[in-house]
């Protein structure tokens, strides 16, 4: 979140939210809204459940869905801690429903082939800058490098 330079309001989304924590702390650390997106159901249960008791379930809905189905284009900061295969197939929905300037953060795995605005090595998380234009960001990166 501090990476994101999350603000208050902005649209966070968690993809593959797990247990709600990060959503958890987006809300009230931040006092961002915060959607996420999780496919096992008890793990959404245990999400609603810690931002009820967290009291900022005004700000968090868990929506218990395929993150690959979801529609992200009100995400001002998507959230990403995923398994690399599945950081690859994400990336085409978010390079064309995204818009621009969203930011989107990645725990652990890099997205190939795209230039990082920010890195937090130490805890190994990746921010990207959807270009100001919607289309390819790979496109948006070589045009900057020319
Ligand atoms: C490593 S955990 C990250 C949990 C949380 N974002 C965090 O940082 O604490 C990955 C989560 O993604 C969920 N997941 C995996 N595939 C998914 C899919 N296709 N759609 C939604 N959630 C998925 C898993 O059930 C798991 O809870």
């Amino acid at each position: 979140m501090e990476l994101a330079d999350v603000q208050p309001g902005e649209m966070v989304y968690d993809l593959g939210s797990g247990d709600g924590r990060a959503m958890v702390v987006a809300a009230r650390e931040f006092g961002a809204r915060a959607v996420g997106v999780e496919i096992e159901p008890v793990h959404c249960a245990v999400a609603w459940l810690r931002a009820l008791f967290s009291g900022v379930i005004a700000r968090v809905s868990i929506r218990c869905a395929d993150l690959r189905q979801v529609d992200l284009a009100d995400a001002d900061v998507v959230f990403l801690y995923l398994a690399p295969v599945l950081v690859d197939q994400i990336r085409p929905q978010l390079q064309s429903t995204l818009r621009p300037g969203a930011r989107v953060v990645s725990l652990s795995f890099p997205f190939e082939g795209w230039q990082p605005a920010g890195i937090d090595i130490g805890h190994l998380i990746f921010l990207y800058r959807m270009p100001p234009q919607r289309g390819s960001i790979e496109t948006y990166m070589r045009s900057t490098l020319t």
